[in-house]
């Protein structure tokens, strides 16, 4: 893995700045892989058609795909790289609010925070997703009706009867749930990345596409 670590020099016109390899090409592939599929999931949702349910099991296989590399992949793919405690997330996002927060090669604290909400979340929506395609997977969960109880606590054997697939609704409604919370974090995603993006001097976007970034200056945590 040197390639990882070699720094490139690049004849700039303010003199020479090198950059660094940060985000390997699987990263990347994963990155844009999963903001097509997931965009494919939800739009196709409405239609419940095969291309929601492939699109959907792409997503799943990703996330399963990324959790291996964050133990096997290069330097800055790893958890162990960029996971920290919730001490030292709150303290940087402090420093976020103060406009003091040092520069991070890979991940800062709070988007670590965010892609552990993200891979989370994306595996909740593929899984109930999973669980409503064949009834008889929901009987795998014992437990699982009694945690969605409440969503029809009040009705009675005839009503449910009534609406025929009362279980099967309230995981839809779960389903969707995950998947709608799936906007507001990809909102809050993107507005970090940008926000980084104004205080670093640096297109991180452009660095998820390229895999490098800036080398570290003094201050950065690389
Ligand atoms: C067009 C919109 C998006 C842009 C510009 C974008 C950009 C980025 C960037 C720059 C990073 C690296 C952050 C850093 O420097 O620490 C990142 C990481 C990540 N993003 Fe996005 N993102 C977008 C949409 C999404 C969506 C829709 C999802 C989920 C469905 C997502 C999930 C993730 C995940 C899981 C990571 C961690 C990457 C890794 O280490 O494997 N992103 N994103
Ligand atoms: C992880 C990516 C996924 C996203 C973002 C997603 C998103 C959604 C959304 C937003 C709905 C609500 C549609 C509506 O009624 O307006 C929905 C419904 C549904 N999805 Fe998914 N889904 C995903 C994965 C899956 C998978 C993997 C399956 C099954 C293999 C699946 C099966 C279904 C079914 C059966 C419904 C209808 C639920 C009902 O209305 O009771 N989804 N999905």
């Amino acid at each position: 893995m040197t390639e990882t670590y070699a720094t490139e020099r690049e004849d700039g016109r303010h003199g020479a700045e090198s950059t660094i390899r940060v985000w390997d090409p699987l990263v990347r592939m994963f990155h844009w892989g999963l903001v097509a599929a997931f965009a494919a999931a939800y739009l196709s949702a409405e239609e419940l058609s095969t291309v929601h349910e492939v699109a959907g099991y792409i997503v799943a296989g990703l996330v399963a795909f990324r959790l291996i590399w964050g133990f096997a992949g290069s330097r800055y793919a790893r958890f162990a790289q960029f996971m920290k405690g919730p001490s030292a997330t709150v303290r940087y996002l402090g420093d976020m609010v103060s406009g003091r927060e040092r520069r991070y090669l890979g991940h800062n604290p709070a988007g670590a925070a965010m892609i552990v909400a993200l891979l989370i979340t994306l595996s909740g929506t593929a899984f109930t997703g999973w669980l409503m395609e064949d009834e008889t997977r929901m009987t795998m969960l014992p437990d699982f009706p009694q945690i969605v109880a409440p969503a029809w606590a009040d009705d009675d054997g005839d009503e449910r009867a009534e609406h025929g697939e009362g279980g099967e609704s309230a995981l839809g409604e779960v389903h969707e749930t995950l998947a709608n919370l799936m906007l507001l974090l990809i909102a809050v995603h993107v507005g970090g990345v940008v926000l980084a993006s104004f205080r670093h001097r640096e297109n991180l976007a452009r660095a998820m596409v390229t895999g490098t970034k800036r080398a570290p200056e003094p201050g950065d945590v690389a």
